[in-house]
């Protein structure tokens, strides 16, 4: 079984050392310019053109991350890139769902408590007690309730917030009043406190986080958006600090990555950045879950995670 391996912002030799180990008999070799030899499986984070297409013969393609958007767009942009009937399959969880559950509990309990608001009157040398914000009203939107949006709305469940839950199809999880479809958007956000982002980016969503939806939301509601930048509308965020109808945003995706230096983001004090770091594909973890799934196909069992091109995601 030949496996090629292209994944440049990692360490490959890492990679390809702990596939060695989980697949001993595989034939593992990481994919260079001009190699067109014969490919099983291929396992990749946002492959060049030349990489897959015409690879007719591959029996899956493993994309090294939850979001499928680049690949997708790179499909858009030159039909053709991902050959005919090969199934794309993306990481399930592999570890993102707990690292998603802290990041976003961190930064929901920091608006919660006001910490954020401390850290300012710190930063002035002012010792004042700010009236805490009501739990009752305090309600978090979580939009998309897959994997990762799922381990997030239970998670802030749990310290007793009311939690929303947003999709596509229609949900039942216990804690969470789940909605679906546009038929019930404004529902999900009507007057909600705290909007958090775990869609994934296709051609429906683009855009989503923008001056209407904001404008749904309850006066001085938080963002988090840990999905993908281009979700968001930017000069609507600003817009919408400068009016005080959102009081501060957590952003851990831009349209542009690195944000460029001179953007403004970086000079408004509400917007806390990181540097796409939410969940990180933890090596282990996806190693396993890749080489486990490629036992099971060459067993001719059917594996989950796999992408409905249609759909986007
Ligand atoms: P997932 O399991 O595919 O879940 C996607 C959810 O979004 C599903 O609930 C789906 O509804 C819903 N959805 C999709 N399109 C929709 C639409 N048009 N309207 C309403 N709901 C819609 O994906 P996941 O594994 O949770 O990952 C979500 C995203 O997180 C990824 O696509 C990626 O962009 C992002 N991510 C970011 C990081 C980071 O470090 N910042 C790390 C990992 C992932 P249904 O359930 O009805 O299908
Ligand atoms: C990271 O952003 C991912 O999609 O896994």
């Amino acid at each position: 079984m030949k496996i090629l391996f292209y994944a440049p912002h990692t360490e490959a030799a890492a990679w390809l050392h702990d596939f060695a180990r989980a697949l001993p008999a595989a034939d593992l070799r990481e994919w260079q310019p001009g190699d067109n030899a014969p490919a099983d499986f291929a396992v990749v984070w946002r492959p060049p053109r030349e990489m897959l297409a015409g690879r007719t013969t591959l029996r899956a393609i493993f994309n090294l991350g939850a979001g499928v958007d680049a690949i997708l767009a790179l499909e858009r942009a030159h039909p053709g890139t991902l050959p005919p009937e090969v199934p794309l399959i993306r990481l399930e969880d592999t570890g993102m769902g707990a690292q998603m559950a802290e990041y976003v509990t961190h930064a929901v309990l920091r608006y919660l408590r006001r910490f954020d608001e401390y850290q300012m009157l710190q930063g002035e040398r002012r010792w004042k007690v700010l009236e805490p914000h009501p739990r009752a009203t305090f309600t978090v939107g979580v939009l998309g309730l897959g994997v990762l949006g799922t381990q997030v709305a239970q998670t802030l469940a749990s310290f007793g917030l009311p939690v929303r839950g947003y999709s596509r199809s229609a949900k039942q999880i216990d804690g969470i009043a789940t909605f679906a479809g546009d038929a019930q958007f404004d529902s999900f956000l009507d007057g909600a406190k705290v909007l958090v982002n775990l869609l994934p980016h296709t051609p429906d969503t683009e855009g989503v986080l923008n001056a209407r939806v904001f404008s749904k939301l309850a006066r001085g509601a938080y963002l988090i958006n840990v999905a993908r930048g281009a979700h968001l509308v930017e000069a609507d965020l600003l817009a919408a600090l400068a009016s005080g109808q959102l009081a501060a945003a957590a952003l851990d995706v831009f349209r542009e990555e690195p944000l460029p230096a001179d953007h403004p983001f970086w000079r408004e004090p509400r917007i806390t950045i990181t540097p796409h770091t939410s969940a990180l594909t933890l090596r282990e973890d996806s190693v396993a879950q890749v080489a486990d799934k490629i036992g099971a196909m060459m067993r001719g069992e059917q594996v989950s995670g796999v992408v409905q091109l249609e759909r986007g995601y």
